[in-house]
């Protein structure tokens, strides 16, 4: 694994459990402190992975085997991995990725059922081993993730289509890993305030740069 000085940070949770709003907010304080931001999606990020992307979220796509799945999420990510995040890490950078090897886990693993050992072993070789140093957890119920959805008026996408009992593993799934590898995750409740849950992520990456720079 290439030698890295910045901080990798990354953002899991079912679909409308709040991400994306936080990792906007915590990129606006990270700005504000003057420091270096680089902000990612999975899967996404580089021109190869986007057209990963359409083709992973296509609802026309119901015929996608569920091995094709992970290699596509996983391809994605090597292409991001060695484009984007270990070039910016190197750089010094904050890498703030919505999403990353703990979705894989989650939705193809506990989700789709796929062998957790072989999940593993597919995450470290599209990544070349490479952690986050902080995950946060935005922990909250498919039914009101649904709700949610719902009343933004979004369109369902192929993942957001499948029943209530799948998104019900994933979270399971998340919470499950989160204690595995306890000593990176931090578990949030993402039916809390915005702003309530905006200064404890806050509070946990301040702690982790340099007085100078806050
Ligand atoms: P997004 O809507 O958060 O950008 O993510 C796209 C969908 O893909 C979302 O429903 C979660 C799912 N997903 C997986 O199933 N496995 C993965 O490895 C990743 C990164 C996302």
């Amino acid at each position: 694994m290439a030698e890295t000085k910045g901080l990798f940070v990354t953002f899991e949770g079912i679909d409308f459990s709040g991400k994306t709003t936080q990792i906007s907010l915590l990129r606006d304080r990270l700005l504000e402190a003057g420091l270096d931001v680089l902000v990612v999606r999975e899967p996404g990020g580089t021109a190869i992975s986007e057209k990963i992307r359409t083709i992973l979220l296509d609802r026309d796509h119901d015929a996608l085997s569920e091995r094709a799945e992970i290699f596509l999420y996983s391809a994605a990510r090597a292409q991001i991995v060695d484009e984007q995040i270990v070039p910016a890490l190197q750089q010094g950078k904050v890498i703030l990725c919505d999403r990353y090897f703990d979705s894989t886990t989650a939705y193809q693993g506990y989700g789709r059922g796929l062998d957790l050992t072989i999940v593993d072993t597919i995450n470290s070789f599209a990544t070349n081993g490479l952690e986050p140093d902080i995950t946060f957890l935005l922990d909250i119920a498919p039914e009101m993730a649904a709700r949610r959805r719902v009343a933004q008026g979004a369109a369902p996408d192929r993942m957001e289509l499948q029943a209530g009992a799948f998104h019900q593993r994933v979270r399971e799934g998340y919470l499950q890993i989160s204690r595995k590898h306890s000593h990176r995750f931090r578990v949030l409740d993402a039916a809390r305030a915005t702003q309530d849950l905006a200064a404890e992520i806050w509070e946990t990456i301040r702690q982790t740069i340099p007085p100078s720079q806050q």
